[in-house]
């Protein structure tokens, strides 16, 4: 493998996002099955969302709420009814460098450049066109 490939290689799956009609009652149920509260609960402007973040291993639950009716997840919830799995976050340490081989293999990307996300990272997100259907999030520590 090049230097340039390692460089951008997925570190892990960091989150799942689930799209919810009501979060409060969604971090009830997840409560439970968790078997704690989120650590975390932020409201993302740039996206049109409330999110609590569940810590699972080194994995987390992320819950999504709409915040405004044109929202990504208002959307989602009115072609899916009550919600679901809305996307898989994948961490990288060099977003840009991932961009820009996912770009050059002819990816559709809904973010061609990194966008503020919840807790201080880099994110950007893949067309699900591109990926069968699954909507990617990249993600990349701002102090990595
Ligand atoms: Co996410």
């Amino acid at each position: 493998m090049s230097e340039s490939q390692s460089k951008s290689l997925l570190q892990r799956v960091d989150h799942v996002g689930i799209a919810v009609e009501d979060l409060e009652q969604a971090v009830t149920v997840y409560t439970a099955l968790v078997g704690e509260g989120p650590r975390h609960y932020e409201t993302v402007e740039s996206q049109k969302v409330k999110t609590a973040f569940f810590h699972v291993g080194e994995s987390h639950l992320e819950l999504l709420q709409a915040t405004a009716p044109d929202s990504p997840i208002a959307k989602f919830i009115t072609k899916n009814g009550r919600g679901g799995i809305h996307h898989i976050c994948v961490a990288v340490d060099d977003i840009h460098a991932k961009l820009a081989e996912l770009k050059a293999a002819g990816v559709q990307l809904i973010h061609p450049e990194p966008i503020e996300g919840a807790q201080n990272k880099l994110v950007a997100f893949i067309h699900p066109k591109s990926m069968n259907g699954v909507l990617i999030e990249l993600s990349q520590d701002k102090t990595s």
